[in-house]
């Protein structure tokens, strides 16, 4: 089955302070998955809780933006066939001690909040996800 998709990936600030970038989207392009939009950026409070609003309720809200707003972040658009699910399988359950050898949050993820990177749940959370951080103009492939 050929079900090209697109997913939104984080690189989050505890591995680009460990200078992991390169690293982790080695595993990325592994997978198959191409890397079609990129920036690294710092967000602010305000994108850190708009970006994560689904988890307002949640007691780990604060702490997951003050996390993510503590060093720069790369913020990705991925394609490739079921993108969603491939770079889901690939990142490892979001408690790196869950996690499957040989996924990045086993690699690489210091806890279950400082877990290196994101990714979209669903197709639709995918494009609303990729449209906050990029226009239809920045998606090169
Ligand atoms: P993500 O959205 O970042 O791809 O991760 P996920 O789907 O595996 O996990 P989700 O339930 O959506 O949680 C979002 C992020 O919140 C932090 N978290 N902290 N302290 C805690 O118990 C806790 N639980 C989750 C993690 O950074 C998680 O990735
Ligand atoms: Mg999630």
């Amino acid at each position: 089955m050929n079900d090209m998709e697109r997913t939104l990936s984080i690189i989050k600030p505890d591995a680009t302070r460990r200078n992991l970038t390169g690293k982790i989207n080695a595993l990325i392009e592994s997978s198959g998955l191409r890397i079609i939009a990129q920036r690294r950026i710092q967000l602010t409070r305000t994108q850190a809780e708009q970006f994560y609003s689904v988890h307002k309720e949640r007691a780990f809200f604060g702490e997951l933006c003050d996390f993510m707003i503590s060093g720069t972040v790369v913020v990705q658009a991925l394609e490739g066939d079921n993108a969603v699910a491939k770079y889901r399988e690939i990142m490892g359950a979001t408690n790196p001690a869950n996690a499957d050898a040989g996924t990045i949050r086993k690699e690489f993820a210091e806890s279950i909040e400082a877990n290196s990177v994101h990714g979209s749940d669903s197709q639709e959370n995918a494009a609303t996800e990729i449209a906050f951080f990029f226009s239809g103009l920045d998606l090169v492939g």
